[in-house]
């Protein structure tokens, strides 16, 4: 017998594992999800917007993702739906609300978001039981980490500033655009461009090359223009990160705003001329592109989740191995010594940049 126990115990350990050792964050994860579309008004009426949510189905403890979508999180989520999804399947509760439509500006939102993160607390679990999620399910929302597209980014960046940092270890912005208009009319700004923000938080930012580059040429407009996006929400703000902050910047450059949306709507979205997309990639490079956006993520969270960054860091930093083409650079300050970085968030100090 004494022989066999510990045999016993590798192979339980080994199966248990065994998704970590094949780690793909291009591919699906071990997990079945199970998703809930919750609309406010005939369902919950305790919530003050509308939300869609996607949770692993087995029993477990799941960090909670929270995603707040384009045009300050009105457009319907539904069209980030297979991205979501994707990033649920390696062992995350999404959390997803929309409609944000009570308010002009980002800084007028606060409240509502706040509702939001109060709401899931005291409902999502039951509300993702019911709907075929393991009664053993558990969401820890003491570890959350904030993920954007666009004008969503300005809300995630003006909650952190001005409310503060809940219980936020990491974000993860995609195509970040600061102001209220493309036009710049609105001057409302989360960042600013003398000194930087007064919050420390881990962060990777993910731009699309294309976000700059008018949709049709009867216009000069653009999704994310310059000045407000990835000049300034992402190689800017990544910049004026504090310095103490770990952060990634990735470009990936042949693709555009809307690119990693689901199929139907970034299809319709290329025909409107609304912003440019890759009008040379074939589905094969668009699947790609599509699973690069939270597969990347994914490996984001876990590298400050687990003390494991040799297994996860290459998929932040190692360019020539990412399936589409990528520009990056990147501030990772336990590199030199072999420290993995760790989900935090806490207030500092803004430094004058200039
Ligand atoms: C939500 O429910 C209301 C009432 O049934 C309906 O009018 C509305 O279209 C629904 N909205 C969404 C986004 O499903
Ligand atoms: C979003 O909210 C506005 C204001 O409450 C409402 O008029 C509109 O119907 C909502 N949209 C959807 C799709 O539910
Ligand atoms: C952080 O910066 C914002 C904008 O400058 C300011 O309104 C807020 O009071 C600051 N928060 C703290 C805790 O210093
Ligand atoms: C991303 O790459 C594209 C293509 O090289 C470039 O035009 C764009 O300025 C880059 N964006 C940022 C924010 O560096
Ligand atoms: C837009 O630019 C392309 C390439 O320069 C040109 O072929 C096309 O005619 C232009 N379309 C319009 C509507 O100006």
């Amino acid at each position: 017998m004494k022989s066999v126990l510990p045999l016993v115990v590798l192979t339980v350990c080994g199966l248990w594992f065994a998704p970590c050792l094949c780690f793909d964050p291009y591919s699906p994860g071990p997990h079945a999800v199970v998703q809930v579309k919750i609309n406010h008004t005939q369902y919950a009426p305790g919530l003050s917007v509308h939300m869609s949510a996607w949770a692993p189905a087995e029993a477990g403890v799941y960090p909670v993702v929270y995603f707040f979508d384009g045009f300050q999180s009105t457009m319907p989520v539904e069209v980030y739906g297979d991205a979501l999804e994707r990033v649920s399947t390696h062992g995350f509760v999404v959390a997803a609300p929309w409609n944000f439509t009570d308010n002009f500006r980002p800084e007028e939102k606060l409240d509502a978001m706040q509702h939001v993160f109060d709401w899931t607390y005291d409902n999502l679990d039951s509300v993702l039981i019911a709907a075929g999620a393991s009664s053993d399910l558990i969401t820890d929302y003491q570890t959350a980490f904030a993920m954007s597209h666009s004008a969503g980014g300005h809300m995630v960046c003006s909650y952190l500033q001005l409310s503060g940092c809940e219980n936020f270890k990491g974000m993860a912005l995609t195509s970040p655009v600061d102001g209220v208009d493309p036009f710049g009319v609105v001057d409302d700004y989360c960042t600013s461009l003398d000194s930087t923000l007064n919050f420390s938080i881990p962060t990777i930012v993910m731009a699309a090359g294309l976000d700059d580059v008018p949709g049709s040429n009867l216009t000069s407009t653009t999704c994310a223009p310059a000045d407000m996006s990835n000049m300034r929400l992402s190689l800017r703000f990544y910049r004026a990160l504090d310095p103490d902050s770990p952060r990634w910047f990735l470009n990936a450059t042949e693709f555009g705003h809307f690119d990693y949306c689901n199929l139907l709507f970034q299809e319709a979205a290329a025909v409107s001329h609304f912003c440019a997309t890759n009008r040379e990639a074939g589905l094969l490079e668009f699947s790609k592109y599509r699973s690069f956006v939270p597969g990347t993520a994914v490996a984001f969270f876990f590298s400050l989740l687990e003390d494991d960054c040799q297994t996860y860091l290459p998929y932040l930093q190692d360019t020539s191995a990412m399936p589409v083409a990528v520009v990056g650079e990147y501030v990772n300050q336990g590199e030199a010594t072999g420290q993995c970085p760790r989900g935090y968030c806490s207030r500092v100090p803004s430094v004058d940049q200039n």
